[in-house]
C-alpha cells in the first residue's frame, strides 16, 4: 500500500453473503428509555444488543433488581460476561463477578447465579452461544433459553409498549 492509498475507501463490490452491519449509540447508556428493557421475570429485564439467529447467539444487557438466586443453567456455548454495575457470582465458583469485570463460561459448565444482599442492582453485558438450559440441582433440565425465545419475547414486549413488533427486528442479523 502506498501512502496515497491510505486515506481511500474500499472501493471494490461488496463481498457475497455479507450481511448489513449494526450500530447500537449509547449502548451503554443504562439509564435509556426504560421501554427498550424487555421484562424477563419479577426485577428481571435484557437490553437486547444483536440477535444473531444466523448463527446461533446474542449479545444483550441484563438488568436485575433484586437479590438472590437467579436461575440454575447450563451452557450449550460459549458465554461472555462484562458486568457494567453491581456484582454476582456462582454458587459452584469461588469468583466473584464485579463491576468492570469481564468471565468467560465455557461452554457445559453448570451454575447458579445468585446476586448477594445489598446489591440493588445488577448489569451485565452478556454474549451468550447456543443455549441456556435451566436445569434442577441434578441437571435434569426445565427449561430452555436461546436467540430465537429472547427475540420472541422482545418482539412481544416492544409491540406491548407501543414501539411495534418490528423495532425487535432491527437486532436481527
Ligand atoms: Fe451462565
Amino acid at each position: 500500500m502506498t501512502r496515497s492509498d491510505e486515506a481511500v475507501a474500499y472501493r471494490g463490490p461488496l463481498l457475497p453473503g455479507t450481511v448489513e452491519d449494526l450500530v447500537e449509540l449509547n449502548a451503554l447508556d443504562l439509564d435509556c428509555d426504560e421501554r427498550l428493557w424487555v421484562p424477563q421475570a419479577p426485577d428481571v429485564s435484557f437490553r437486547p444488543l444483536l440477535f444473531a439467529v444466523s448463527q446461533g447467539y446474542f449479545v444483550n444487557i441484563l438488568r436485575v433488581r433484586r437479590s438472590g438466586i437467579l436461575s440454575r443453567h447450563r451452557h450449550a456455548g460459549p458465554v461472555h460476561a462484562t458486568t457494567l454495575r453491581g456484582r454476582w457470582h456462582y454458587l459452584e465458583h469461588d469468583w466473584w463477578a464485579e463491576q468492570g469485570s469481564y468471565a468467560f463460561e465455557p461452554p457445559g459448565d453448570i451454575h447458579t447465579l445468585e446476586v448477594p444482599d445489598g446489591v440493588a442492582e445488577m448489569v451485565t453485558l452478556f454474549h451468550v452461544t447456543g443455549a441456556y438450559i435451566y436445569v434442577d440441582p441434578d441437571g435434569n433440565p426445565t427449561g430452555v433459553e436461546d436467540v430465537f425465545s429472547k427475540l420472541d419475547n422482545a418482539r412481544r414486549h416492544y409491540e406491548r409498549v407501543g414501539l411495534g413488533a418490528d423495532f425487535a427486528d432491527r437486532f436481527v442479523r
